[in-house]
């Protein structure tokens, strides 16, 4: 079957559709990529986005969000190799990740990648060495830990102390002092990023206290920061997905505006991953049986934690919809996918119309860390997907 279904076939296209599969609907990406670039346009001199491929790497999502003029972070030297395939300038790539292998470093600096964000004193020392083999300077950030609560699940707040994540601040004056003697790299920024699914944009605010504090330690060195990164992690409404398809990136961006105050000429980088790509994504799946249970009803779809990890992993629920059920009347079900894990659940308690086996059922909000975090556990094989366009 053609890949590409067209939105006036819809939904009887659907029905022939082979499940498992990733739906993705071009219309709310594009509406979602507008919305950013209203609030910053591709010739803002001083706001760049990136988008942060491992979110979803899709090579089809990839190349629309190239096509609007964003940049990409990465974090592995296979998402550097998809950024470049897929259009996007090498100087407007940024490359994080604490464990960059050297063929992995070898590679970003010779394409010429914007900017290596490194996360350690060791990193750094590796990152100097290789680009003095290859006969170059590295553009380099330093990754620091900016100590800030996102207040989001404990598995994906990155900015603690205690993450493994980026440089502790009370060991930064000793790596800067060492860098200045390194001569390949060339420093050009500070990168930061909080965590994940952050709504509140209480920690955003302290993120740029923050950083322009941090700022002031590289300056007293005689450093100039040309780039601060602040990372990504604008959460999206898990809750209300047709509702709310689009983020509100009026509210984020106005909050650097109004706390991040730049110096001249410097650039100010963000790495959106999940407001970019989640609400347009749906795991479509059908219903393999409804099984009764003494205390409970299950309905098992032939979608499980192998396609959308994210229930099993942090306890997260997705909007759930039967879309072929013509029942007026309800039930509660526990839905679960076929691996032999008891975690391999998307929801207990959920109250759908009574369902059959055959239905057609869409979990939402699976366009960010769905397909990207797929496996092939239990054997199963890779999903396909499916663009509305
Ligand atoms: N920049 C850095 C340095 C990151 O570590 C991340 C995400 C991002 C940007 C993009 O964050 P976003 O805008 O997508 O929140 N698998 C988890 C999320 C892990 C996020 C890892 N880092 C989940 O499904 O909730």
């Amino acid at each position: 079957m053609e890949n590409i279904l067209s939105k006036k076939d819809l939904p009887q296209a659907l029905e022939s559709v082979a499940t498992p599969c990733y739906l993705y609907d071009f219309d709310i990406l594009c509406a979602t990529l507008a919305a950013i670039r209203r609030e910053v346009p591709e010739n803002d001199p001083s706001y760049r986005v990136h988008y942060a491929i491992k979110a979803n790497g899709n090579p089809r999502l990839v190349k629309e969000i190239a096509r609007y003029g964003f940049g990409a972070d990465c974090v592995s030297g296979g998402e550097v190799k998809l950024a470049l395939e897929s259009g996007i300038p090498a100087e407007r790539i940024v490359y994080a990740g604490v464990g960059k292998t050297d063929a992995e470093i070898e590679f970003a600096i010779s394409e010429g990648i914007g900017c290596l964000n490194v996360e350690s004193l060791p990193e750094l020392e590796v990152i100097n060495e290789i680009a003095g083999k290859l006969g170059k300077k590295a553009d380099i950030a330093l990754r620091v830990n900016p100590d800030i609560d996102a207040h989001t699940h404990e598995y994906i707040t990155t900015g603690l102390e205690e993450n493994k994540f980026g440089i502790n601040l009370p060991l930064l004056p000793g790596v800067i002092k060492r860098m200045k003697e390194m001569e390949n790299i060339t420093f050009r920024g500070i990168h930061m990023h909080i965590g994940s699914q952050v709504l509140n944009m209480e920690p955003y605010a302290l993120q740029c206290e923050r950083a322009m504090q941090i700022q002031e330690m590289f300056e007293k060195e005689g450093l100039t920061v040309e780039s601060i990164n602040v990372g990504g992690g604008l959460g999206i409404d898990y809750d209300a997905p047709e509702a709310n398809p689009v983020p509100d990136f009026k509210a984020y961006f106005d909050t650097f505006r109004r706390n991040m105050k730049l110096r001249e000429g410097q650039t100010l980088h963000f790495e959106l991953g999940r407001a970019i790509v989640a609400q347009c994504g749906s795991l479509l799946a059908r219903v393999l049986y409804v099984k009764e249970g003494v205390s409970r009803k299950y309905v098992i779809l032939d979608a499980g934690m192998t396609e959308l990890i994210r229930p099993a992993l942090y306890g997260a629920h997705h909007v759930i919809r039967n879309l072929t059920s013509t029942s007026e009347q309800s039930d509660t079900y526990d839905v679960v996918g076929p691996v032999c894990e008891s975690s391999d659940c998307f929801a207990k308690g959920e109250v759908l119309p009574v369902t059959h086996r055959g239905d057609l059922i869409a979990i939402r909000s699976a366009g960010a860390y769905g397909e990207a975090m797929s496996s092939g556990y239990n054997c199963r094989s890779l999903r396909p997907a499916i663009f509305v366009e």
